[in-house]
């Protein structure tokens, strides 16, 4: 989860979010040196003098300006395309979520296990344990097995929502009428938090998401109370 004086992002738990994550940082580094070399060009304008009366075209140097922009946007383009590519790669999940956004809770159901399901709401702040963390806390949290492919289904009943959790990288749209897949895959244990981020009405941020990331015998503990 995020913490305090943390305006990055979150650190990665799942291989997706690493890449997304890579990404990022490429695309700013290109960002920071086009920032920086016309930021100096326009500065040194300030204080050449040069002109020439008979300077009225530079056929070679436009060339070169035109294209050299368009080269620098492949190496964003064609890395950000394969990111998404692989965003959308299922590879044989082992585990199917499916959540369900409503005014203004999630519904989940494990529809590979005798169609467990259950609510998930915000633990108001006056109800909170000294240890909650205000906002973010649910009643009944996501329990998943880590090191295992999952994939999510995303829905909503009423208007739409979206179900993200940063540090996985995950961040689907639930509609109604619609049917959304992502998948994940958690690579350590632990509490991901994240919350509805379509705004979707008057309590849109009290509908936060608790994953609860355990080892597999745990899951299945958990799923055959
Ligand atoms: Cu549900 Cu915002």
């Amino acid at each position: 989860m995020s913490t305090w004086a943390n305006l990055g992002l979150q650190d990665w738990s799942s291989p997706l979010m690493e890449q997304l994550i890579f990404f990022h940082d490429h695309a700013l580094l290109i960002l920071v040196m086009i920032t920086v070399l016309v930021g100096y060009l326009m500065f040194m304008l300030f204080f050449n003098s040069y002109i020439n009366r008979f300077l009225l075209h530079g056929q070679l140097i436009e060339m070169i300006w035109t294209i050299l922009p368009a080269i620098i946007l492949l190496f964003i383009a064609l890395p950000s395309l394969r990111l998404l590519y692989l965003l959308d790669e299922i590879n044989e999940p082992s585990v199917t979520l499916k959540s369900i956004g409503h005014q203004w809770f999630w519904s989940y159901e494990y529809s590979d296990f005798n169609n467990v399901e259950f609510d998930s709401y915000m633990i108001p702040t006056n109800e909170l344990e000294n240890d909650g963390f205000r906002l973010l806390d649910v009643d009944n949290r996501i329990v998943l097995p880590m090191n295992s492919q999952i994939r999510i289904l995303v829905t909503a009943a009423d208007v739409i929502h979206s179900w993200t959790i940063p540090a996985l990288g995950v961040k689907v749209d639930g509609t109604p009428g619609r049917l959304n897949q992502t998948n994940f895959f958690m690579n350590r244990p632990g509490l991901f938090y994240g919350q509805c981020s379509e705004i979707c009405g008057a309590n849109h941020s009290f509908m936060p998401i608790v994953i609860e990331s355990v080892p597999v015998n745990n899951f299945i503990k958990w799923i055959s109370n």
